[in-house]
């Protein structure tokens, strides 16, 4: 594995591949890699030809209160994950090397950002497509892999891809879970012990709410409170959204008539967790 941190050395060493005809797989992170993360990798190793990880805690989706300075990084450890997940060019930029001064270009995500994160994180999915638009740009992968987990990023990136007319394919992956149901994050690496148990509770109310879906509840107001009642048993939790959305557009929905998902975020102290689930239509 390579390990590079200048975009232009990156592309170059990326351009022969592309001439020969072979496929790029990218996988863009943040770092403090987990399973979740380690999944997509292997999905993306087995895809294509040459495999491009990156790593780089993306400033601007972070706002001024939020915790940028805080976000878990260890890159020791992801070099190693990458390393074993037999990646072969590991792109760690500087801030410089993506935001050099003078910089002053962003992405402007539409529909798909506003509300859920959006409306309490504003700067999240603008930073967020910028910088995925960006490492695109540098990496020109044939494939790029992200977790389901960021549901909301998911859809703002998609509709991206296919405004913006990007030769990419977006491959969308399975959240990855621990024994409790608590999907994998890196922000869980700040949580206390006792803040780490309370957090399952984001995807007990998920499956509460998928149980009654299953059992031909279909109003939505009413698989909410399922789900809010789980939500409020656990006194360490505070919720901040718990939605059900049209799962295709996000839209706000009264009763589950198409494929819907279940979107929850919320805080275990300080630290903001999110999840999501699925709900198919009967
Ligand atoms: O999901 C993430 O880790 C980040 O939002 C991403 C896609 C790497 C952009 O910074």
């Amino acid at each position: 594995m390579e390990t590079i941190s200048s975009p232009a050395d990156l592309r170059g060493r990326v351009r022969p591949a592309l001439q020969a005809g072979k496929t790029i797989g990218f996988v863009p992170t943040m770092g403090a890699l987990h399973e979740g993360h380690a999944s997509l990798i292997r999905r993306a190793r087995t895809e294509n030809d040459l495999l491009v990880v990156s790593v780089f805690v993306n400033p601007a989706q972070f706002g001024p209160t939020e915790d940028l300075d805080r976000y878990p990084r260890d890159v020791p450890r992801d070099t190693a994950l990458c390393e074993r997940e037999k990646v072969d060019l590991l792109f760690l930029p500087r801030v410089a090397d993506i935001y050099p001064p003078g910089f002053d270009t962003f992405v402007a995500p539409g529909r798909a950002a506003e509300g859920l994160c959006g409306a309490s994180r504003p700067d999240l999915f603008r930073g967020a497509a910028t910088v995925v638009l960006k490492l695109f740009n540098i990496v020109s992968p044939t494939r790029a892999y992200f977790g389901e987990k960021d549901y909301q990023q998911l859809a703002v990136i998609r509709q991206m891809a296919t405004d913006l007319d990007l030769d990419v394919e977006i491959v969308p992956c399975p959240t990855v879970r621990e024994a409790d149901g608590l999907a994998m994050s890196s922000r869980k690496a700040l949580l206390s012990p006792g803040g780490r148990e309370a957090a399952a509770v984001l995807s007990r109310a998920l499956r509460e709410i998928a149980r009654t879906r299953a059992n031909g509840e279909r109003r939505v107001s009413a698989l909410r409170e399922r789900g809010l009642a789980v939500l409020g048993a656990e006194p360490a939790f505070t919720p901040e959204y718990l939605e059900i959305r049209d799962a295709g557009t996000l839209d706000p929905i009264e009763t589950c008539d198409r494929p819907a998902v279940a979107l929850v975020a919320g805080r275990i102290g300080s630290v903001r967790l999110i999840d999501n689930v699925r709900l198919p239509c009967d």
